[in-house]
Order: structure tokens, then C-alpha cells, then sequence
């Protein structure tokens, strides 16, 4: 499968690149600086320009499968949150659409379901996050979310706690690469479709920590 990856050279994304192409997918790692073109290809991807600001949807072209996983980041202002977490992720299931393009996998967060649950300061992040999954799920196309709690850059461990169309609340932080891993197992599993699954770290082997149990 033809996978572009939306935010390639981020934390999640750089993890997702080599497990896409050790899986036997062909990753596509869509970067907004082509300064990063090399590090992508290093990665097994095929590097394309897309900003999620500007200029973005042809860099989707020939693609079966589109990872969303980019982010504006918690350095800048709730601005770039709204452009880039909320409506850059619009754009990108919009975009897709158009192409038809089917498959897509958002990585969301946890307690984007109900941000009414969430107070402090990153709620406006957490309503960003809500109505992003809102758009993808009611769109045409054929959904997976994946709302991660807090992520680390610890090595991976290959297990997570997955919550189908729930949300606890409280749970081990997930290490970026265990969440790229869960991207490339709901690849292939259907019973993922039309999922928003709530991810900690955990004890379950990832792939049997996808299959439905709802
Ligand atoms: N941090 C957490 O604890 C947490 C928890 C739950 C969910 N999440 C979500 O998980 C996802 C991945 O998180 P992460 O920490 O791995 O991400 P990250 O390291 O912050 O990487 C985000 C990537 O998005 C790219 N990006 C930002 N603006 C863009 C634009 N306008 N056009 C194209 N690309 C753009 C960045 O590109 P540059 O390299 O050019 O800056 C960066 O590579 C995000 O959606 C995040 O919201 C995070």
C-alpha cells in the first residue's frame, strides 16, 4: 500500500516511516521544509513538500492510505493549533476526498471525544483535536482514530492498552514508536474501521490489542 505520512518528520511520523517499509508498504513522508527531504528518504519514505498552511494536497497524489500524525506543537500559540491540529487536518480529509483516497488514520488524542472531560490548559488543543475527528468521521472515508495519551520517547515495547470508542481516564504514558506501530497494525484490520480507539502504554501485544473487543 502507498502510505503518506502528514507531518513525516516528527516524532510519531520518524518512528512510522521504517516500520511502513519493513511492513512492505511503499511510505510516502510529507515534510513542509525540504530541508528534511534526505532525513525522510533515510527512513525508507519519498520525500514530497506539503504545508498544511499552504500548499498541500497534490503531495497526497497516488496514495491508497494518508497518516495523519502532524502537529503544531505546544510552542506555539492556539493560532497555528487552529491553522494546523484543526483545520489543517480538515483540509487533508477534504483532500483525500477529492482523490479518492479511502483509507486514513488520524492520530488524535486522548480525550478528544469529549472534551467537556478535560479542563486546564490544553483544553482549546483537546477541542481542536474533537473537531478534527468530527470532520474525518463524517466524511466518506474509511476512519481509524488513534488518541494517544501522553507520549514519550522511550523505546518501544510492542504492547499498548487499547480502549475502543472509550475513554479512561488515566493510564501509563505510550511511547511515540508503540503508537507508529499501532498505525501500521490498523493498516491492514478492519476491525479498526470507523474506530476512535483511546491508547496508553500497556501489557497487550499491539496487533491483538486492535482487534475489537467491543
Ligand atoms: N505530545 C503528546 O503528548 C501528544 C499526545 C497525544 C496526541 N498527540 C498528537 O500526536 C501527533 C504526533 O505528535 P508528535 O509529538 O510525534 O509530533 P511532533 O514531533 O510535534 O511533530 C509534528 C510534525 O508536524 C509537522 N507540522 C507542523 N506544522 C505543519 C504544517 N503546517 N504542515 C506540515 N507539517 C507540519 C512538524 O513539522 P516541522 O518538523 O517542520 O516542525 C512536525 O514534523 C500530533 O498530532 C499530536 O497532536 C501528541
Amino acid at each position: 500500500m502507498v502510505v503518506a505520512v502528514i507531518g513525516a518528520n516528527g516524532g510519531i511520523g520518524r518512528r512510522l516511516l521504517p516500520r511502513l517499509d519493513d511492513a512492505g508498504h511503499q511510505p510516502i513522508g510529507i515534510v513542509r521544509s525540504e530541508d528534511q527531504f534526505d532525513e525522510v528518504r533515510d527512513r525508507g519514505g519519498e520525500p514530497r513538500h506539503g504545508d498544511l498552511e499552504g500548499t498541500f494536497a497534490p503531495a497526497l497524489d497516488g496514495a491508497d492510505a494518508v497518516v495523519f500524525t502532524a502537529g503544531a506543537g505546544g510552542s506555539t500559540g492556539w493560532d497555528k493549533t487552529i491553522l494546523v491540529d484543526l483545520w489543517g487536518a480538515k483540509r487533508a480529509v477534504d483532500a483525500c476526498e477529492e482523490r479518492g483516497i479511502d483509507r486514513f488514520i488520524m492520530i488524535s488524542s486522548r480525550g478528544a471525544g469529549d472534551p467537556e472531560s478535560r479542563q486546564g490548559p490544553l483544553k482549546p488543543y483537546i477541542v481542536a483535536k474533537h473537531f478534527a475527528d468530527r470532520a474525518l468521521q463524517r466524511s466518506s472515508l474509511d476512519e481509524t482514530i488513534l488518541r494517544p495519551t501522553r507520549l514519550t520517547d522511550e523505546a518501544g515495547t510492542g504492547h499498548v492498552a487499547s480502549y475502543f470508542d472509550a475513554d479512561p481516564g488515566s493510564g501509563d504514558d505510550v511511547p511515540r514508536a508503540d503508537v507508529a506501530q499501532a498505525v501500521v497494525e490498523c493498516l491492514n484490520n478492519e476491525a479498526t474501521l470507523g474506530h476512535a480507539i483511546t491508547l496508553y502504554g500497556g501489557d497487550t501485544p499491539t496487533a491483538e490489542a486492535l482487534r475489537t473487543t467491543a
